[in-house]
């Protein structure tokens, strides 16, 4: 029996995922560390049974007319899948698998550092030992004043389990309140002491807020304008789910206007973010290169969740973490 044909679109992955790809398919591997050309794309998937993709590749229409009708599997290395058409996917009835679970703490964790980082000014102080303002000033009493979360109220937009780990790992910190706003309320809040509200709830009594919501029509730029004027004026608002889920020129002139105090963005729109993008000048806005799962485990964990999906799906078994 023939064995499947897969295309691998990125070459840096862990060995472990490769390996156990190259034990059942013959796989082509895009060979660059770099997101595989559109072009290239279009030309290597066909007659491919299945793909290993990144959230940097947008699988849509044209990509599985591409295809053709051998396409039977997608697994990305992502738990996000906003990248993916996938009602196109599911009328072509094409499997899909992702990598949920594997990557909640390191996605929690980093959220927690850039909450942190944003609300005690940590890149701001960085530059400020680099342009010698440490020296000029020494230890001063005003001098880059933060603001603490203890007996503060922490708004959470999406308690899954990103949301839930940020709630669960911030118990310690001497909040006043966790408050949540999503879709329905959760099973899990109880144990979190976190009181589910309304959106515009959220918005006005939250001091921080973290944003782990999935992104999808409901979701997409529901911080804007509107959403942004009934936030606190000392508000901070950390983003590590997608850039799409905040209107990026209402953040801006947010931001600008000191309508709120300050953002921690590991997502953002684009990405890879222009390095003289106006973001990048923004004191108030603290910036990550989208690494929320940037984490050793976790990678190694979510390449081979990715590889076993991919080699179920094949296989006509279940997945390990099936997405339809
Ligand atoms: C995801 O998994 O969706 C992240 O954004 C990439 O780790």
């Amino acid at each position: 029996m023939s064995r499947p044909k897969v295309l691998v679109t990125r070459s840096d992955l862990p060995q472990k995922c490769l390996d156990m790809l190259k034990e059942k398919c013959d796989i082509e591997v895009y060979p660059e560390s770099h997101p595989i050309p559109r072009e290239e794309l279009l030309r290597k998937i066909v007659g491919k049974d299945g793909i290993f993709c990144l959230i940097t590749e947008k699988i849509d229409k044209e990509v599985l007319d591409a295809a053709g009708p051998k396409l039977k599997v997608i697994s990305t290395l992502s738990v996000g899948y906003d990248h993916l058409s996938l009602d196109e996917i599911k009328r072509r009835k094409i499997l899909v698998g992702n990598t949920p679970g594997v990557l909640t703490d390191a996605t929690a964790e980093l959220t927690v550092a850039l909450l942190l980082a944003t609300t005690r000014r940590f890149f701001e102080c960085h530059a400020e030992i680099l342009n010698s303002g440490w020296a000029k000033c020494a230890w001063s009493p005003l001098w880059m004043l933060g603001h603490g979360l203890t007996g503060k109220t922490l708004g959470i937009f999406g308690l899954g389990r990103i949301g839930s780990g940020v709630a669960r790992r911030l118990q310690g910190f001497g909040l006043k309140r966790i408050i949540y706003a999503g879709h329905k309320p959760r099973e899990t809040a109880k144990e979190l002491n976190a009181e589910f509200v309304t959106f515009d709830t959220l918005l006005q009594e939250s001091d921080f807020i973290c944003v782990t919501c999935a992104l999808n029509d409901e979701t997409r730029e529901i911080f804007d304008e509107r959403a942004f004027s009934k936030m606190k004026s000392s508000a901070i608002i950390v983003n590590t789910s997608r850039g799409g889920v905040i209107k990026q020129e209402a953040l801006i002139q947010a931001l600008k206007t000191d309508q709120i105090r300050g953002a921690g963005l590991d997502v953002m729109t684009p990405e890879p973010l222009p390095c003289d993008h106006i973001l990048t000048t923004l004191p108030n806005c603290t910036l990550l290169p989208h690494i929320g799962s940037a984490e050793t485990q976790t990678r190694e964990d979510m390449a081979t969740l990715c590889s076993a999906n991919l080699l179920a799906g094949l296989e006509g078994k279940p997945m390990p973490a099936q997405l339809c």
